[in-house]
């Protein structure tokens, strides 16, 4: 029991990568376990700003060792460019990187799927490109490569060309592209192998190991529990297990080894992409959020959607991931609001909802309570003290609604804008 999930708990994009950076001094060793490239993670650290897609967001803390586990679906091209940018800052790669030989490889015919089908649909989900949705599915359908295929050169081109006999002709049918040619993926292919020969192992057995040896393990989430598959908001949503399910599955650990379950909230909610949002602000409110909160991705540079505080939402995640307690990030966005808003739950046709629905979630209408804002610039308060009175009657209201202790408070972008309760 030494290891501690730190999860989205909205629609992704909650400030997850500052928390797990922050909480990183503490623990040995950092995995991502799921997604792709599709996350963005930034961690700032006396100014300087750091956007990880792929690498786990502990790297930074020199010598602990940063997984990439068996669930994620890594980008070749990101991966390499993530590498080249933390390398060329001095960080020690070879030696605290680890990637596991069973993660899915994105390959580019998964991005030209992507960008096709996203053109096509006449329901689009705004996807963020980078193959995610196709690279999960030929998992699922059996025609994935995995990192380990690399290191045996015949099989690889053998179960290339089996994947390939199948997408040239989808992507040629389907969307009129060009085939792809075998020598030119296979080139990639053992270029990416070089460059990380000394780095793939059996992740699962070396995070058991390693707990065995009394290290402390952050398993870092990617997305958020809204955006899950399974439990989000489908058929917007990511196409992984963004809950505590993906969390298990994508590091090979089982519920035994899991101590806590760090629910990460923004202090109101944001979503990019298609999908419903109850709690969405199309008016002055939002645009000030998202002003105030530089809300644009740190994937795609898209303007976040933005809105307000939403209970239910939150129960939901509570409830799928078993979170322990919250770290409420970005509070410092809210300073100026003269009124907040926050929605404690939702009516459908009049009738009080008594959870989130699972389908209709576009007829619902949120129930809003106003609790009076402050003016004060909080970013340089470091304990729940020098908080305005009522910046600490909202953290207290959002711990009753959920019963549930905040125990974490971001204020500022930058490592040290935290307050620890
Ligand atoms: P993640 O995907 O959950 O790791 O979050 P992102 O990195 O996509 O987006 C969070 C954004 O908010 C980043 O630009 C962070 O630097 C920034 N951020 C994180 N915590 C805070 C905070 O408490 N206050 C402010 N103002 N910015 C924050
Ligand atoms: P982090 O880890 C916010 C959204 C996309 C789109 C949907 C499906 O930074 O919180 P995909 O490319 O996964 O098929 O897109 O999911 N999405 C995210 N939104 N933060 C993310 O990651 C996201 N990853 C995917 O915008 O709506
Ligand atoms: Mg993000």
């Amino acid at each position: 029991m030494n290891s501690t999930v730190i999860i989205g708990t909205q629609w992704g994009d909650e400030g997850k990568a500052k928390v797990i950076d922050y909480f990183s001094r503490e623990a040995d060793i950092i995995v991502r376990c799921q997604g792709g490239a599709n996350a963005g993670h930034t961690v700032v650290v006396n100014n300087q700003k750091f956007i990880f897609h792929l690498i786990p967001s502990g790297i930074l803390h020199k010598g602990k060792k940063c997984v990439i586990g068996n669930g994620v679906v890594l980008g070749i091209k990101e991966l390499m460019e993530e590498m080249d940018i933390l390398e060329s800052e001095g960080y020690n790669l070879k030696e605290n990187l680890i990637i596991s030989d069973a993660a899915h490889l994105i390959l580019p015919y998964h991005n030209d799927i992507d960008g096709a089908m996203e053109t096509i649909r006449s329901d689009k989900i705004g996807t963020t490109k980078r193959g995610i949705g196709p690279c999960y599915s030929d998992k699922s359908l059996r025609l994935g490569l995995r990192v380990g295929d690399i290191f045996y050169k015949d099989t690889l081109k053998k179960k290339l060309k089996n994947t390939l006999d199948i997408k040239n002709i989808q992507l040629d049918r389907l969307f009129s592209m060009p085939p792809y040619n075998i020598k030119e993926i296979m080139k990639t292919l053992e270029n990416f192998r070089d460059r990380v020969d000394d780095m793939v192992t059996n992740t699962q057995y070396y995070l058991h190991q390693s707990l065995e040896k009394g290290k402390k393990i952050i398993l870092e989430g990617a997305q958020g529990n809204a955006l899950d598959i399974d439990h989000g908001t489908y058929p917007y949503v990511t196409s992984s297990n963004a809950s505590i399910g993906g969390v298990l599955t994508g590091s090979g650990l089982n519920t035994s080894c899991i101590k806590n379950v760090i629910g990460i909230t923004k202090a109101y909610i944001t979503r990019v992409g298609e999908g419903p949002f109850p709690t969405e602000d199309k008016g002055e409110d939002g645009k000030r959020l998202r002003e105030r909160g530089a809300e644009f991705g740190a994937t795609t540079g898209r303007p976040r959607r933005c809105g307000w505080f939403d209970v239910e939402l939150l129960k939901h995640a509570k409830r799928i991931n078993g979170i322990t307690s919250i770290a409420l990030t970005k509070l410092d966005v809210l300073s100026g609001f003269e009124k907040i808003k926050i929605a404690v739950g939702y009516h459908i046709n009049g009738k009080r909802l008594a959870f989130l629905p699972s389908t209709n979630l576009t007829d619902v209408e949120p129930i809003y309570e106003e609790l009076d804002g402050w003016s004060e610039d909080i970013s340089d308060c470091r304990s729940i003290k020098d908080l305005p009175n009522n910046a600490r009657k909202y953290i207290s209201f959002i711990e009753n609604n959920l019963d549930l202790k905040i125990s974490f408070i971001s204020v500022g972008a930058d490592r040290d804008q935290s307050i620890i309760i």
